[in-house]
């Protein structure tokens, strides 16, 4: 016993020696509660140096410790390396990730893992984000080598932020720049909470996708602003309870629940609210997109678009089950997500276009209790929109500009 003990002691010694860290262990027994300050695990932040190690180091230590426990990152710039922060923290509480400074990502295309993020925080419970630092993705130079808006078989570029099968995350006051692919993706998270975030990148730059969220539950973003290339939020693949508020969105292509029925394990998709949100020069308002030839029945069930001001959007209301981004796809057999209980009210504002509300309904799925309530949209220059609808039968009730389908 005293023998393996001993030699447990060795290894952590030489651990910390190699990663150059100072931790508080002392007797062996981690400490309860405190601040692990990357600077003190060796972190330059001068922007150059490449302080990955010195991260894993802090975060190593913090998730061995307990109790409530913060990560500190002060301000400065932090040039990164993909990087995992892995839970489970066992005996941590709660754990406070302080971002003051400013994390770069390196743009050496090679040194990331396929399908993988920049930074991933991963299995994590009680994880929350803050201190009004920026995640910078040095997006600009790897945007040309993206070939996905062409090519359904491309190249993946690392999404910046990924929170994997996280429990009760709170992400705030947070900025995210310039990422290479998504800004933040959110997979298999349940109860999160997101707000005061900025999103930034130019409004040509592909597939920037301000956050996406896929397999989660329990979601909430709000009071956030997206300027991006792509969906300033796209609700994918098995979500349930989603609210999303207070979202000031553009430029981008809007806020979309899809796209959906591309592949074959996906999930259905249920109780989603959009509201109290702003569109600026975007592509799309509020939109759900579902591909043709879908190899699986899923369902897309229960989502209200309420209380939305569009100003000078393309298309503000879409539907659309015969999603398309390539020039052209499979469009042999209709698409078999079912949407149903699907509410657009209180939308009002302009459009850069006449078609205000376009309905395109899967042929093989009609949409089902489809209700819109409330909808004003005139064209920026004549003031004349229409609606066009597909395999739609919409309810509707009060005022309602353009005119239903006839
Ligand atoms: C170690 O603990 C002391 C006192 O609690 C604290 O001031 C210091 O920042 C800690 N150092 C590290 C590396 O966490
Ligand atoms: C519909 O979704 C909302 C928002 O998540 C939820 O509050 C409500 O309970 C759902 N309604 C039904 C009938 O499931």
């Amino acid at each position: 016993m005293k023998l393996v003990l001993l030699y447990l002691c060795i290894i952590c010694h030489g651990m910390a020696t190699v990663d150059g860290a100072r931790t508080n262990v002392s007797g062996g027994k981690p400490k309860s509660s405190g601040t692990f300050n990357v600077k003190e695990y060796g972190a330059r932040g001068n922007g150059r140096s490449d302080d990955t190690k010195a991260f894993l180091a802090a975060w190593d230590a913090a998730c061995k410790s307990s109790g409530q426990v913060k990560i500190l990152i002060p301000s400065g710039t932090y040039f990164l390396n993909p990087i995992e922060f892995n839970g489970p923290c066992r005996d941590v509480q709660s754990l406070k990730f302080e971002m003051q400074g400013t994390l770069r990502a390196t743009t050496d295309l090679r040194k990331y893992g396929n399908g993988k993020g920049w930074v991933e925080f991963r299995h994590v419970d009680g994880l929350t984000v803050t201190g009004g630092g920026t995640f910078d993705g040095q997006g600009a130079v790897s945007w040309p080598f993206n070939k996905c808006p062409k090519d359904k078989n491309c190249k993946v570029l690392p999404t910046s932020v990924k929170f994997v099968n996280t429990k009760d995350t709170v992400l705030r006051g947070i900025t995210s720049l310039n990422s290479k692919f998504f800004h933040m993706a959110l997979l298999g998270c349940h109860n999160f909470k997101g707000s005061g975030i900025t999103i930034s990148a130019p409004g040509t730059s592909p597939n920037t996708d301000g956050i996406h969220l896929e397999g989660s539950t329990g979601v909430t973003i709000s009071s956030s602003r997206v300027a991006t290339g792509d969906d300033c939020i796209s609700i994918g693949q098995g979500n349930s309870l989603v609210t999303i508020s207070g979202i000031t969105c553009g430029p981008g292509h809007g806020i979309s629940v899809g796209s959906l029925g591309r592949y074959n394990d996906e999930e259905d998709v249920k109780n989603v609210i959009v509201k109290d949100s702003t569109f600026q020069g975007t592509t799309n308002g509020v939109r759900i997109k579902t591909w043709a030839n879908s190899p699986a029945i899923t369902k897309v069930q229960n989502m209200t678009f309420d209380n939305l001001v569009m100003k000078n959007v393309d298309y503000p209301i879409v539907i659309d089950q015969t999603y398309c981004p390539f020039a052209k796809c499979d469009n042999s057999r209709a698409s078999r997500v079912k949407l149903s209980d699907i509410h657009f009210k209180n939308i009002r504002g302009t459009t850069k276009r006449p078609e205000a509300v376009i309905l395109r309904c899967s042929k093989g799925t009609p949409c089902q209790k489809l209700s819109l309530h409330n909808i004003n949209l005139k064209n920026i220059g004549s003031g004349d929109t229409l609606s066009t609808c597909l395999n739609a039968k919409a309810e509707y009730s009060g005022k309602i500009f353009p005119p239903p389908c006839q």
